[in-house]
């Protein structure tokens, strides 16, 4: 059987920084769900459908051509990591993610990250649907004005000027949309262990989860 432990939580939570570090300690694969929702909303939005058509953006989940490579994310060979992250690529992932059938697409590439030696997922349905049976489920929260100000703080290093209040309330927006759809809604497993690392440095954070995965 192979170990899985899973990273769960709202945007901007830092799951993606989280589960990359634990992961490299460990020497696991990493899934980044996040990145298929919003690879499955870019490539649908470029071949112009309604992303609230839930037949037809699953279709194109289906047949997504996708590869993940030293942390970069290529659609059919091009690279399109940096328009992955973009907050309007944020908005139509949390759309599409709405879909039935665009999550039992994207669960199917999910499930094929499972690999040796080990792998930690992040996501928002990590621990409940995707792996129920991992072996360490983590809910990672922070307080909105944290998360806001972390986002802020990426988007200044890009030399991206960003209003933080704003930032604030697209990603409570955000939150309110994954947490109150009927797919999927974003909540903790009931076996998961609660983490707040509102005040909390990324190494305590790592340190915390790895302390629980040795135990
Ligand atoms: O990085 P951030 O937390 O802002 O977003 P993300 O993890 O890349 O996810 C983008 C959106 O995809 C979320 O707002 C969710 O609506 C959706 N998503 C999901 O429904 N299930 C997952 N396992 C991962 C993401």
């Amino acid at each position: 059987d192979i170990p899985v432990i899973t990273i769960d939580g709202p945007t901007a939570s830092g799951k993606g920084t989280l589960a990359d570090e634990i992961a490299h300690k460990l020497g696991y694969a990493v899934l980044d769900s996040g990145a298929l929702y919003r690879a499955a909303g870019l490539a649908a939005s470029r071949a112009g459908i309604d992303l609230d058509d839930g037949k037809e953006v699953a279709a194109v989940a289906r047949a997504l051509d996708l590869r993940f490579a030293q942390g970069r994310v290529y659609l059919a060979g091009e690279d399109i990591s940096d328009a992955l992250r973009l907050e309007t690529s944020g908005q139509n992932a949390s759309r599409v993610a709405a879909h039935p059938p665009v999550r039992r697409a994207l669960n199917q590439l999910q499930l094929d990250f499972r690999r040796a030696p080990g792998l930690v997922a992040d996501g928002r349905d990590m621990g409940t649907d995707v792996f129920p049976d991992a072996g360490l489920k983590v809910f990672l929260t922070a307080s909105a004005a944290t998360r806001a100000e972390r986002r802020h703080k990426q988007l200044i290093a890009k030399g991206i000027s960003a209003n933080i209040e704003s930032l604030r309330a697209d990603l409570e927006a955000r939150d309110a949309r994954d947490k109150n759809r009927s797919a999927s809604p974003l909540h903790p497993a009931q076996d998961a262990l609660m983490l707040d690392n509102s005040a909390q440095t990324i190494e305590e954070s790592v340190e915390l989860v790895l302390d629980w995965w040795a135990r």
